[in-house]
């Protein structure tokens, strides 16, 4: 049985008192919940006052990227160990606004994924294909590279600490959500292609996301797909009670 995993993903949002405001709204409203792992991934500058006032919840906190360098001259990047010195456990890697608007590669990625991981942070992959190259019928060879390469190099050992989230680009942002279906049917894809590549009990122990306009309204119905096992989410994260309620929708 897979742990559910819900994430916010803030994207460049929230002020360091509008990140502090959000996560105090949100504590009594998930203090109850156990059964799924929560996780918020403010921006850099409110990653420290975000990890204080999370001590002590029953929720994680993550980074939006991460560099592929301990320290020195790399202006503009941040490394793992500064995010764990903020209180970071995860951090997002290959989110398609990285992919598309900032032009990271497969390669770079699959850097990022080993550094992050050898330095003891937790792991959001991102995949996911763009419209065209769905109505192309390019989907699974997308989602097959993006896995192959993204992966490679890694120990099914390692894909412990690994969760991939599965976000159609035509989803993000749009309000265009995939119906359970399509999530359902690209996540069996993804799972048996982490199977071919690190077996079958990695296969089942993998956690994958679906991110891309998910509300608590569709938030139930999504869940509620086998295969789905929980939620990157962006714009209705930035409340309180909107996340609350996918949260709880997927308890
Ligand atoms: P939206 O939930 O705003 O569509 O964003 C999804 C996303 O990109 C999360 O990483």
């Amino acid at each position: 049985m897979r742990k559910p995993i819900i994430a916010g993903n803030w994207k460049m949002n929230l002020l360091q008192r509008e990140a502090v405001a959000l996560v105090d709204g949100l504590k009594p409203l998930v203090a109850a919940v156990d059964t799924v792992d929560i996780v918020v991934c403010p921006t850099y500058t409110a990653l420290s006052a975000t990890g204080k006032a999370l001590e002590g919840a029953n929720i994680q906190m993550g980074a939006q990227n991460v560099y592929v360098k301990a320290s020195g001259a790399y202006t503009g990047e941040i490394s793992p160990d500064m995010l764990k010195d903020t209180g970071c456990e995860w951090a997002i890697i290959g989110h398609s606004e990285r992919r598309h608007i900032l032009g990271e590669t497969d390669a770079l990625l699959n850097e990022k994924l080993h550094f992050a991981l050898a330095n003891g942070l937790k792991v959001m992959f991102c995949i996911g294909e763009l419209l065209e190259e769905r109505q192309g019928g390019q989907m699974n060879d997308v989602l097959t590279t993006q896995v192959t390469e993204g992966l490679k190099g890694i120990s099914a050992a390692q894909l412990d600490n690994v969760v991939l989230a599965y976000e159609p680009v035509w989803a993000i942002g749009t309000g265009e959500v995939a119906t359970p279906e399509q999530a359902e049917e690209v996540h069996v894809f993804v799972r048996a292609l982490v199977k071919d590549l690190f077996g079958a009990a990695a296969a089942e122990a993998m956690r994958i996301q679906y991110g891309g306009s998910v509300k608590a309204e569709n938030a139930g119905e999504l869940i509620s797909k086998p295969n789905v096992d929980g939620f990157l989410v962006g714009g209705a994260a930035l409340k309180a009670d909107s996340f609350a309620g996918i949260i709880n929708a997927a308890k």
